[in-house]
């Protein structure tokens, strides 16, 4: 039988954490096999953009999480910041994929220059080395040359730069509206299926 479909998804520190949080719920109603990072800011992002105070500790927050939506087929392991013994942190064990999302320009930076300084930029590393697909969804504005230049240098090493840049064509009326559709882009872009939103031009 083949091995479940995984994903390294990262948290950072940036706003949308609403968008990783859809994300990671998709996923595992699709029945893949998430590995989750948390930067330490994007744990003030969740109690200042979701009034959630997130556990520090990696196995109360994957407690947490599994509590959150029992019955997903998907399965959930959450990793610290340092866990240099995480599957992720090597290229003998990398996941099918990896998504940042969201992702600041401080992890952006970091992982345009190989800094591998956390689990989290490690992982994203050896995903880069390892040829596999790497989606970062970048969330700052205005983008400064620095931003941009960063972005393109990942760009050309072929990593996927997905900005949280909603559409307004499917006539949104709500905030989740608006998640979901940048959720259905990144899960597009992993090949997994969903019911987020009708596809342009299907019925
Ligand atoms: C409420 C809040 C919102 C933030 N929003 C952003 C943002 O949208 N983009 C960004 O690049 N940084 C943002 N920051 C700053 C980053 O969290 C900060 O640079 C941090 O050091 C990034 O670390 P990390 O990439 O390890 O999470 C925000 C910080 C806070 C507290």
């Amino acid at each position: 039988m083949a091995a479940p479909f995984s994903v390294t998804l990262a948290w950072t520190g940036a706003s949308g954490m609403p968008y990783g949080v859809r994300l990671l719920e998709q996923l595992l109603r699709a029945d893949v096999q998430v590995n989750l990072l948390v930067s330490s800011t994007a744990q003030i992002v969740a109690r200042q953009e979701m009034d959630w105070t997130m556990p520090a500790r990696a196995d109360a927050l994957q407690a947490e999480l599994t509590e959150r939506w029992p019955g997903l087929p998907g399965s959930l392991r959450v990793f610290g910041r340092e866990e240099w013994f995480a599957p992720v942190a090597s290229g003998s064990n990398p996941a099918d994929a990896m998504v940042v999302c969201p992702c600041t320009m401080g992890s952006l930076a970091a992982i345009a220059h190989g800094m591998s300084d956390n689990l989290i930029e490690r992982a994203a590393d050896v995903t880069i080395k390892e040829q596999r697909k790497l989606i970062l969804v970048p969330r700052e504005t205005p983008f400064s040359v620095l931003h941009l230049e960063n972005m393109l240098k990942l760009a050309r090493m072929g990593v996927v730069i997905l900005p949280p840049n909603p559409g307004f064509y499917h006539l949104p009326h709500t905030v989740d509206d608006l998640i979901d559709f940048v959720v259905a882009r990144v899960l597009d872009q992993l090949q997994v299926p969903h019911q987020l939103m009708l596809r342009w031009g299907g019925d």
